[in-house]
């Protein structure tokens, strides 16, 4: 069954959340002054356990979804990841398991167990290679050594095509996309830069800060001849480029959007469900899940609120039209 909403979009990506942790606190995602010694996270009892992860999973499968993606917070907070990996991936028709991850807690012993788990593609967010700029964007007691150490033990462990996500902030970063496009060249693994986006409200977004895909393709092809390429599926959020017998991606969310073809579901770790990143309103499937004994009701639930799903923020947002500033669900909780 491929169920689809308002626009005719199907249910095809499901990014799942499996903790509101993380080891990082990214100023554009996670600023320091408000995730800090008092911060309630999540408990044990409030966040999903594995077996609702898989029960769920089941029915979104059945509905039409082929892949999954585990994000967070840093989704290698969660222990034994590699179990639910092993056990989503005996579902029927769940074709692909991926996972975006800071990287730091890729050992070479967690990234064989993701790859023997069945893990099938990784995405590491990686925004500068300079020491000094890697602690202040990502507040964290590491280095971007232990990201690329990270990366190296994930290809070690067999991973092939690794997207490396750089988020660009015009004034921060944006001098660090050539040095980390060169750095990966000839690697395999896959460089992709954001443009900083409008999620949340506690990271001071602004328009000025955005360094535009305009921008980002005018730096880059200061340097290299750059050619576009074919999408490699329709509903990719990345723009793809080739450059200097590789490619880059970008993904333009502010200034390009891609709503046409959304079909993308996310579960927070305690058990809501967003059908847009940019919405304020979420479905409370953990109290389903809990209360009903039948996943007859949790999969008519599921259709219900998907053929109700009329989201579009981002090009709401270029267009004006429908467009209202509204208090919106944080990054890290509702897992990018
Ligand atoms: P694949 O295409 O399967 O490799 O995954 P992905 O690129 O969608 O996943 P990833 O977690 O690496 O996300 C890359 C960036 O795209 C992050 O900044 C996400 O927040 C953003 N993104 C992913 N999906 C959407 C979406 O539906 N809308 C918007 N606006 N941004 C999205
Ligand atoms: N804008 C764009 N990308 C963001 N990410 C986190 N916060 C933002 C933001 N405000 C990225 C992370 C990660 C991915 C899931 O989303 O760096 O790579
Ligand atoms: Fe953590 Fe990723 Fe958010 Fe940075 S962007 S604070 S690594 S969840
Ligand atoms: Fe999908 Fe919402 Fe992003 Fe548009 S803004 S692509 S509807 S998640």
């Amino acid at each position: 069954m491929n169920i689809t909403d308002k626009f005719s979009r199907k249910l095809r990506d499901v990014r799942i959340s499996v903790t509101d942790r993380c080891n990082f606190r990214c100023a554009y995602c996670m600023p320091k002054e408000i995730y800090n010694s008092e911060y309630q996270f999540f408990k044990k009892n409030e966040i999903l356990s594995f077996e609702e992860i898989i029960r769920l999973s089941k029915i979104f499968s059945s509905l039409g979804t082929k892949k999954i993606r585990l994000t967070g917070g840093e989704p290698l907070l969660r222990k034994n990841i590699h179990v639910l990996i092993k056990y989503l991936k005996e579902i029927k028709n769940i074709s692909d398991i991926s996972m975006t991850t800071n990287g730091v807690l890729l050992s070479e012993k967690k990234a064989m167990l993701l790859k023997e788990s069945g893990l099938n593609r990784l995405t590491v967010s990686l925004d500068t290679l300079n020491s000094e700029n890697f602690s202040e964007i990502s507040g964290s007691k590491y280095s971007p050594e232990n990201v690329l150490e990270g990366i190296n033990n994930a290809i070690n462990a067999g991973f092939e095509n690794i997207k490396i996500n750089m988020v660009v902030k015009k004034n921060v970063n944006h001098k660090d996309i050539i040095p980390l496009l060169e750095k990966f060249s000839g690697t395999g693994c896959i460089v992709r830069f954001i443009e900083f986006m409008d999620v949340g409200n506690v990271n001071l977004w602004s328009k000025n800060d955005v360094f535009s895909l305009e921008d980002i393709l005018g730096t880059i092809s200061k340097k290299y001849h750059i050619m576009p390429l074919e999408k490699n599926y329709s509903s990719e959020v990345a723009k793809r480029w080739s450059y200097n017998g590789g490619e880059f991606g970008v993904i333009s969310s502010i200034s390009n959007p891609f709503c046409g073809d959304c079909s993308r579901l996310r579960l927070t770790a305690e058990g809501k469900i967003f059908t847009c990143l940019f919405t304020n309103k979420s479905h409370d499937i953990k109290n389903l899940l809990r209360r009903s004994e039948s996943n007859e009701i949790v999969k008519n639930y599921l259709i219900d609120m998907w053929s109700n799903r009329a989201d579009k923020y981002s090009e709401d947002r270029v267009s004006g039209n429908n467009y209202k500033v509204i208090k919106k669900a944080e990054m890290s909780y509702i897992g990018g």
